[in-house]
């Protein structure tokens, strides 16, 4: 099968077209006709080599794809063959096939497309853990989300406001911010000339937001505890800004506040099979409804990877990039 490898630690140009092995789908497991897959910015890091697979998984890139049911262990759950199906993956997606627990294959939602479908895994499962679980965001209450226009920002400010929260976000520019406010947010800060922590507290009569997903740590920790409200929740999913950071040990006594994180591809496939049960629930409804929409902003071939790659690093996206194999 062709499958985009990383050649060796760089940057876009690394990437490259391979003839790779077929992957067995083993116990629990099916193998995917992979139609298209996401990219995320944890595949940035691994093909920088800061972020390797973990033990066992493929050294193929790829977190997530769509994808038709070839064959594997189809008794492990309701798949049927040639079923087309959302899948979380630990490796492995950015190939024309790619095996999948089962418990992590959700159905393509009635009425999009498999580039919207690629779109939804790791943004969904990351967003429902730390928001609606770590977080415990209940309706009426206040969510700040960090990094309002990328992908995974796009999908928490649907999620939140689907959910029956209210949502402030921030971004880099008017035109993200603007974005974001179609999507849902009252509220969209640009972080580049205004200050999210005044801002946040005017916006909510000093009381301040009840969760807060911020994908930045460092500097930004101290000032997000300065706009967190009473029993807030600091939920912390990348450390684009450091991973060494100070906080306020008096002001998180004083404002029973909690301060939490996590990371989605070193947890067990129970963990992330429980998260799709949730999300079938809960969310996928919602996608039925058109209450979410998966919001991309390209679609690329996969002859086309070193610019998807490019145009992520650049950081102009808004929302997802996606590619397909033609
Ligand atoms: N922990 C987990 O389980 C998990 C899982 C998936 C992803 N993640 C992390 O979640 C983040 C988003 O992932 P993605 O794939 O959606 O990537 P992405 O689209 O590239 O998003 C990166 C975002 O970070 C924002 N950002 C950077 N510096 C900022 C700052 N100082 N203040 C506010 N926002 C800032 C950028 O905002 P502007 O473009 O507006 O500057 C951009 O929206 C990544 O850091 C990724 O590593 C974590």
């Amino acid at each position: 099968m062709r499958a985009i490898e990383i050649s060796q630690p760089g940057g876009p140009e690394v990437l490259r077209m391979a003839d790779r092995p077929m992957p067995q789908p083993g116990a629990g497991q099916v193998l995917l006709r992979v139609l298209a897959f996401g990219i995320n910015r944890p595949d940035v890091l691994q093909r920088r080599g800061l972020y390797p697979p973990p033990a066992g998984e493929s050294d193929i890139p790829g977190l997530e794809v769509c994808g038709q049911v070839v064959s594997g262990d189809l008794a492990a759950g309701d798949l049927r063959v040639g079923e087309v199906v959302c899948a979380l993956v630990a490796g492995g997606g950015y190939a024309e096939y790619c095996v999948a627990p089962v418990g992590q294959c959700l159905p393509l939602p009635a009425g999009l497309t498999p580039e919207q479908g690629a779109a939804l895994p790791e943004t969904l499962f990351t967003v429902w853990h730390n928001v609606f679980e770590r977080g415990r965001l209940q309706p009426g209450e206040v969510l700040l989300v960090q990094g309002g226009s990328s992908g995974i920002g796009t999908m928490a400010i649907q999620a939140a406001t689907a959910s029956g929260a209210r949502v402030i976000a921030t971004a880099g520019s008017e035109t993200k911010c603007a974005a974001c406010r179609s999507l849902g947010a009252e509220l969209a800060i640009n972080y580049h000339t205004q200050d999210f922590v005044e801002a946040t507290l005017a916006h909510t009569a000093q009381r301040g937001a009840d969760v807060v997903l911020d994908m930045v740590a460092g500097s930004y920790l101290a000032r997000e505890q300065r706009c967190l409200a009473e029993d807030g929740r600091l939920v912390v999913i990348a450390v684009q800004g450091g991973s060494q950071a100070q906080i306020d040990a008096a002001l998180l006594m004083r404002k029973r506040q909690t301060l939490t994180g996590s990371t989605l591809r070193n947890r067990s496939v129970e963990f992330k099979s429980a998260i799709a049960r949730a999300l079938r629930r809960t969310v996928w409804p919602w996608i039925e409804q058109g209450r979410l929409r998966p919001v991309i902003d390209t679609v690329f071939d996969a002859g086309h990877i070193v610019q998807a790659h490019e145009r992520m690093e650049g950081g102009e996206h808004i929302g997802k990039l996606v590619v397909r194999w033609g």
